[in-house]
């Protein structure tokens, strides 16, 4: 199977895209470099040092004899995307490559803009390059359980069946979520609901909990294939975080009063639940959402 990783040099998307090519996907990462260049902006570095993906793809190629492509391009060029959608050919696409931290997209105005902008234009293209070139391609998007907020009920998985004076239907789950950045992937999650609807496309939203861990079997091979580890108070998810601070002797952050529950994700298993969504995917028309965390 062709798979496009979009955000290939990300925390998640670097280990996914070697978890793939090490199981025969053949497989291109995509990615602008904007992560590091946000680095830069914000004073914040990865503890464990980060190779440039031009060496990873090679370290890799060292290390496997497999070949993992590079496509350095910014998923809001339509141009770009839509000519490697072409050239490449993928059988699904694997959509990681967005701004995710919630407290940089609360930063500003500019902030907020940007976050907005990134996230609902780079997957806009991505459905529209689908759509233009190949409606068969799957799209395997990652969305967030911080899409839902913390209602006082259960979380159901996309769709709630709701009985309203006599009648019943299934709606979406009412979404109430808590940055700028979680509302842009509210809007994702709507416009690939949308097109799946009105052009008859295939897509898995996956909801995951904060994944924490930066060790995969890919990762261990080389130092030079090591994930980001971030741990600071803008991108570092709050398990990387604390496991730092308590490394440190230094007091946990803890936000609000500590009352909160959240879900979690190992790593390790962010990957199976990708490609579990890969080897069993959507039907043509299906928009379906699987919440993953483990308990
Ligand atoms: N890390 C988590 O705990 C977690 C939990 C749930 C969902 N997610 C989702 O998974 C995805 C990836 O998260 P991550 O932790 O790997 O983030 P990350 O910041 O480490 O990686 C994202 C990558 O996407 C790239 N990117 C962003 N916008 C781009 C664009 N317009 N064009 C090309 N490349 C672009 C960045 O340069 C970066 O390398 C995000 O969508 C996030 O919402 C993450």
């Amino acid at each position: 199977m062709r798979v496009i990783v979009a955000g290939g040099d990300g925390y998640l998307g670097w280990p996914q895209a070697m978890y793939l090519s090490r199981r025969d996907y053949e497989v291109c990462v995509v990615d602008n470099f904007c992560r590091r260049t946000w680095d830069i902006e914000c004073g914040t570095d990865s503890l464990v040092p980060i190779w440039p993906l031009q060496e990873r793809v090679a370290a890799w190629r060292e290390r496997t004899g497999k070949t993992i492509d590079l496509a350095i391009g910014d998923l809001t060029d339509y141009g770009f995307i839509s000519t490697l959608v072409r050239d490449f050919h993928p059988d699904a696409i694997v959509h990681y490559g967005e701004q995710r931290s919630a407290p940089f997209s609360m930063i500003d105005r500019r902030h907020a803009v940007l976050t907005q902008v990134n996230n609902v234009v780079g997957n806009l293209n991505l459905v529209y390059a689908i759509k233009e070139t190949n409606p068969d391609i799957h799209l395997v998007k990652l969305g967030t359980m911080g899409e839902y907020g913390t209602p006082n009920i259960d979380i159901e998985e996309g769709f709630i069946e709701i009985t309203h004076n006599g009648r019943t239907d299934t709606l979406p789950y009412p979404k109430q979520p808590g940055s700028f950045y979680h509302l842009s992937k509210v809007h994702d999650s709507h416009n690939i609901q949308f097109v799946c609807k009105i052009w008859g496309l295939r897509a898995t939203d996956l909801n995951q909990g904060v994944v924490y861990g930066v060790e995969t079997d890919e990762t261990k091979l080389d130092e030079r294939l090591a994930t980001r580890f971030d741990y600071d108070g803008i991108w570092g998810t709050v398990l990387n975080r604390f496991c730092i601070e308590a490394a440190i002797g230094h007091p946990l952050t803890v936000h609000g009063k500590g009352g909160q529950t959240r879900g979690y994700l190992n790593i390790r298993d962010t990957m199976r639940c990708i490609e579990l969504a890969l080897e069993h995917p959507a039907k043509h028309g299906e928009y379906r959402v699987f919440n993953q965390f483990t308990e």
